[in-house]
Order: structure tokens, then sequence, then C-alpha cells
């Protein structure tokens, strides 16, 4: 913890009043050098934890719920009954998050204090800016509740628990933001591979350093984001059902096509009759690819042959840099960014106009290579840069990206590669117990 999230947590457990041991859980956001919506194909990403962070603090109750509060006032405080299958709160709710977390540790088994929780929550990560606030108030919590519960997880294991969790509140969302909150390690980015989950920690050489870029669009997760985000998701699934059948072989996520030029086997835009048939598909297949109780941008039109053109190049691009890295080539891995960030907008179309305007002032302003990051459709931007040119990089940002649109520096800020997660227990909280 930071001096500063010692004072916020001391706050939080003031507020509490517990009367018997507490817990403080820490969970950071997260950014991401390389790999954009690779990961829930199988691919792999390279992100990081940042120093921004949310704070759960908790105790146990006795009324028999969970009740979470924030000192956010837009979120405000939630209670909830932890058992069995627990009902949502309408769409786009805040405490869907705690419900999400909750539900996650009672499907794996874990038993809650019958007496209920009392939790509170800090955060310092921009919400909506594509930077995880949610995944981290999700993974904070269920640190809280797992110490307050006395269990504790293999952090992988509980990385895959959470990515599986999360897609409680209807987004089909993969796992590289809960793994990159739980396993982040300082000075360096993480080679994350999935099914299973695996971490490679990869140094950054120490002359590189990032900012991210709020667009000034947000791309909440729970809302417009969520379609499109979605949208993307069925796409590469129906994508890889053609694929199984045009090459006689059965494919569970695009990272188990073989090498080779695959993209002249689809078609690029197809009607969900026209995939079902291309893929050979029963409804029920259908079905489990593209269930109908999530939310989708468009449901009759789905991009094939470009959104996988994005996915195998973005996954050879992560790759490259973690060579790059290696090698301590920095002027390379600023151009796999800028590659990225095309091959985002122009085959995933998952920027924006104000998304691609930035990322140009960022490398007129002296970045080595910068782009759209997180899910995309609004949110923040990446960029690369040596570190002596960072004041530089910033400045140019304020003049010409903030200033003209009546915003001070808060939008932006440099993003050093920092801790994961962690959880420490706070035996007897102000002298109270
Ligand atoms: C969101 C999701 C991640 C990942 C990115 C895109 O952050 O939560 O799982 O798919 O978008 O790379």
């Amino acid at each position: 913890m930071t001096p500063d999230s010692g004072e916020r947590a001391a706050a939080l457990l003031s507020a509490l009043g517990c009367r018997g041991p507490a817990v403080v859980a820490r969970a950071p956001g997260r950014a991401n050098l390389l790999g954009e919506h690779t990961d829930y194909n199988g691919l792999p990403v390279l992100p990081f934890a940042i120093e921004r962070d949310v704070l759960v603090a908790g105790c146990a109750a006795t009324d028999g719920e969970i009740a979470v509060a924030s000192t956010d006032a837009r979120h405000p405080p939630r209670r909830y009954q932890a058992a069995g299958r627990i009902a949502p709160f309408p769409a786009g709710d805040w405490g869907n998050y705690a419900k999400a977390s909750t539900q996650a540790l009672l499907d794996a088994g874990v038993t809650l204090p019958p007496g209920g929780l009392a939790l509170r929550v800090d955060g310092t990560i921009p919400v909506a800016a594509g930077v995880s606030s949610s995944s981290a108030l999700v993974v904070a919590l269920a640190l809280a509740q797992l110490a307050l519960a006395g269990v504790s997880l293999d952090p992988l294991a509980l990385a895959e628990l959470l990515a599986r969790g999360e897609r409680y509140v209807g987004v089909l969302s993969g796992g590289m933001d809960q793994a990159a909150i739980l396993l982040g390690r300082p000075g360096h980015v993480l080679r994350l591979d999935f099914f299973p989950l695996r971490c490679r920690p990869v140094p950054v050489p120490a002359e590189a350093a990032f900012v991210v870029a709020h667009s000034l669009e947000d791309a909440a997760k729970s809302g417009r984001a969520r379609g499109l985000y979605n949208q993307r998701v069925v796409e590469c699934r129906l994508a890889c059902a053609v694929l199984a059948e045009r090459l006689q072989r059965p494919l569970e996520h695009l990272g188990e096509v073989p090498s080779g030029d695959v993209l002249d086997l689809l078609p690029d835009v197809r009607s969900r009759a026209e995939v079902m048939e291309d893929a050979r598909l029963t409804d029920a297949e259908f079905a489990r690819l593209v269930p109908a109780t999530v939310t989708l941008a468009d449901p009759d039109h789905f991009v094939l042959r470009r959104r996988v053109r994005h996915v195998l190049g973005e996954a050879a691009r992560v790759v490259q840099a973690e060579r790059a890295l290696a090698a301590g080539d920095l002027p390379a891995v600023g151009r796999l960014l800028d590659a990225s960030h095309a091959s985002g907008a122009v085959d995933y179309e998952s920027s924006t106009p104000a998304a691609d305007a930035l990322v140009g002032i960022a490398r007129e302003g002296g970045a080595l290579g910068a782009r759209l990051m997180g899910a995309g459709f609004g949110g923040a931007v990446l960029a690369l840069v040596e570190r002596e040119r960072t004041d530089a990089l910033l400045a140019t940002l304020d003049d010409r990206f903030y200033g003209p649109r009546g915003t001070g520096p808060q939008a932006r800020f440099v993003a050093a590669p920092s801790a994961g997660a962690s959880v420490a227990r706070v035996d007897c909280p102000e002298g109270l117990c």
C-alpha cells in the first residue's frame, strides 16, 4: 500500500466502524501495452497493473446481508443476500459488480460468514475509461470477502474464476483484466496466455514510460459499449465456427486456428441465416455461441473476415512486442502500437474519431507509438514515450487536445507498471475491538 492508500484505508475503516477484525483489499487498474480483443479468442496479451486502484475495507456484520457502500456519490449503498443464485439489480447498477464477485465465490464453493458483511469502497481509477475500474472493483471485493471468509485462492485460479464471474453483468469479457490486476509486477508487463491462464512477466526497459490519456468519451461496459463489445465476441465465435466447417476440424476458439492463410476461407459480412448455413449450425449450436440473453449491437449482421484479420494480426504483434522489449528496441514496440491502433480502427471498428485524433496528437507530441486501449468504443489511449520526453508529450496533449476541449490535466496521467492486488488483515481497527 502507498501512504495515500493507507490514509484512504483508515478513512474507510473509520466510516465502517467495525467492532472486530477487519480487512482491507487493494486492486489496481490495468493498462494494456498490446493484445486487444485477443484474450477471449485464446490468444496472448501484454497488460500491466497501474498505480490507480480500488480499496475495499470490510468486516463481519450481523444482519445476514452483504452491504456495499462507496465514497463515490454516483454509487449509492446496496444490500443483498449471499445465497443460491443472486438475482441482479437492474442492468447498469454498480451493485451488480458486487453481486458478480459474491456469486463467483459462492459458485466456487466458498462459505461466506452467515452474519453477512459490511464493505466500503474507495477508488482512484477513472470510470468507463478502458482501464478496468470495474474489474478492479470485482477483484477487490472478492479479495475482501475471501479474507473475511478465511479462504485464500491461488491467484491464477482466482483470476479465471473472477473472469467468468464478471460475465454476470452481461458482458462476454475475456480474462485479461482480472489476471493483470491480480498478477501485476512493478517494472513488468505480463505476457498472459489463456485456456488455461498462464503468466510470464516481461521486464520493461528503464527508459520507457507510458501515458494513459482519456479520449473524453466514456466506454461504459454497462452502457453502449456492452452491445458493441459482445458483438465483437460473437463475431469471432461465429467466424471460428465457419472456419471449423471449412477446415473440417473442431475449433473452440480462434487461437486454435492452424497457421497459414485462413482469411480467404471467410466471408466478410453475414446475416444470421447465412452464417448458420456457412457453419452448418443448428439453432441450439447457434444459441450456445450467441446466447439469447446477451445484448448485441446488431443481431443480424456479423462481420467475420475483418474481425479475424485484426485478431490474428494482433496476436502476432504481441509476440513481436515481447521480443522487441527483450531487445530493448522501443521504437519497434512503438511501431507495433501504431499498427495495433490502425487494425483496431479499420478491421475491428473499435475506435472513435476522438481517440484517432488523440493518438495522432500523441505521436506528433513525441510518442514512439500510441493506440486506443481496452475494449474501445471510447475510453483511453496508451502512448509509449521515452521517459525524458514525457513532460513534452503531456504538454502537447494539454495544448492540442485537452485545452481546446476545456478539460484540465486530470484526464491524462503517467502509468507505471505496478504491483498486483493484495489484501491485509486489520486486527483491531482504531482500537475498537
Ligand atoms: C475489455 C475486456 C477484456 C478484453 C478487452 C479487449 O477490457 O474486459 O477481457 O477483451 O476489453 O482487449
